[in-house]
């Protein structure tokens, strides 16, 4: 009898997202039996499909009932119909602020067959830590003089010290279990309240952390670093822009956004948390079979970590990794495979 049971929520999405979250529930599952517990799936169909239904991209009801699992794991949203700050904020922010899911985890690491983009890289293996509660993206702000030619916007970035602090705090903690260096990304000379708080707050919580160094680096001259030479980089914490600017530039650098996956976790297990791939739902190539399923597995794989099941976790990232050291690759990474092909060599390796 499988007696460690978790809790899933799984919410498909669209695009892709209806595409790699079966092939990687298809390996989860595979993993889970091999390592023996049990993963209780309860699929939403929420996103735009719902959305141009009723109105809303999940009901009501649907924070209420997502609380109940141990963690969500999710495809992507969005499609060309409906605008994007719908698909955002009607889904993903509601239930990453709710959650109080403070932090965005991103590895980004070399992986085997995949040539990083940059020459003379080298092997990369780096984690962001990217604020994702509060920052740049606040709903403080608004507008005023709509439609006439003085219209004008703006914007309030919101940097709390318990904010600041904690996803300081985890990035040192994580630094600890790693290279003990970590780089802070900031713009205290541009940006003259939030960013030197910033500093102000990350300083005096590593002041906790004397084995572990800092390096406050401003943000434009962090960008160029990191395409010179991102072997160079271990663990950055970064405000929730920031980030995912960051982010998105790490994932490039080592290969495609097909591959990269991300963590919105609350630490604190108090709330679920919610893992999924850093790419949307790529409506280019969606219902076509060819989508990398990679950054869903690996997303997969995070979520196997968080639940406390690092062994199968560490398995399914071998399984996954040996395809691709194999040469097995989707269209994406210059392959012939389907997504259902590559699925098929994962699924072997878990079952062999
Ligand atoms: P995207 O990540 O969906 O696609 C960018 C490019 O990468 C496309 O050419 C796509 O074909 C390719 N690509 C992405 N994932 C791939 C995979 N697994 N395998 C092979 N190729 C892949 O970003 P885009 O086009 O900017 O956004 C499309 C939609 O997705 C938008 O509605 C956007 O709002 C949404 N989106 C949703 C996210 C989420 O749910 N967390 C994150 C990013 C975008
Ligand atoms: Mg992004």
């Amino acid at each position: 009898a499988r007696k460690r049971r978790y809790d899933i929520a799984v919410i498909a999405g669209d695009g892709i997202g209806l595409e790699v979250v079966p092939a990687a529930l298809r390996c989860l599952e595979l993993v889970a039996l091999r390592h023996e517990f049990t993963l209780d799936l309860t699929e939403y169909p929420w996103g735009s499909a719902y959305f141009q239904a009723h109105g809303a991209m999940m009901p009501t009801t649907g924070l209420d009932e997502l609380a109940k699992h141990d963690a969500i794991f999710l495809g992507a949203v969005g499609v060309p119909e409906i605008p994007d700050v719908e698909t955002l904020w009607g889904l993903l922010i509601p239930i990453r602020r709710t959650f109080d899911q403070y932090i965005n985890l991103r590895p980004v690491r070399t992986l085997p067959g995949i040539p990083a983009r940059v020459v003379g890289a080298g092997d990369v293996d780096l984690v962001i830590v990217r604020e994702n509660v509060e920052g740049e993206y606040s709903a403080v702000g608004g507008r005023i003089y709509v439609g006439e030619p003085h219209e004008a916007a703006m914007q309030e970035a919101v940097f709390t010290r318990r904010g600041v602090a904690r996803a300081a705090r985890f990035a040192a903690e994580l630094a600890t279990t790693r290279s003990n260096r970590l780089t802070s990304a900031t713009k205290s000379n541009g940006i003259v309240h939030t960013m030197p708080f910033w500093d102000e707050v990350v300083a005096d919580t590593l002041a906790g952390y004397p084995g572990v160094s800092v390096d406050k680096v401003l943000i434009d001259a962090l960008a160029a670093k990191l395409v010179l030479d991102p072997a160079g980089f271990d663990v950055i914490v970064a405000s929730n822009l920031f980030g995912d600017i960051l982010s998105d530039l790490a994932g490039a650098i080592a290969g495609s956004i097909g591959v990269a996956p991300s963590g919105n976790l609350n630490p604190e297990k108090k709330h679920p948390s919610m893992f999924e791939p850093v790419h949307g739902s790529a409506p280019d190539i969606a219902g076509q079979g060819v989508a990398n399923p990679v950054g869903q597995l690996w997303a997969g794989a995070m979520m196997l970590e968080h639940l406390g099941e690092p062994a199968a976790a560490a398995d399914l990232t071998a399984a996954f990794e040996a395809c691709l050291a194999d040469g097995l690759r989707t269209r994406d990474l210059g392959g012939t495979a389907s997504t259902a092909e590559f699925t098929d060599g994962v699924a072997a390796r878990l079952t062999a």
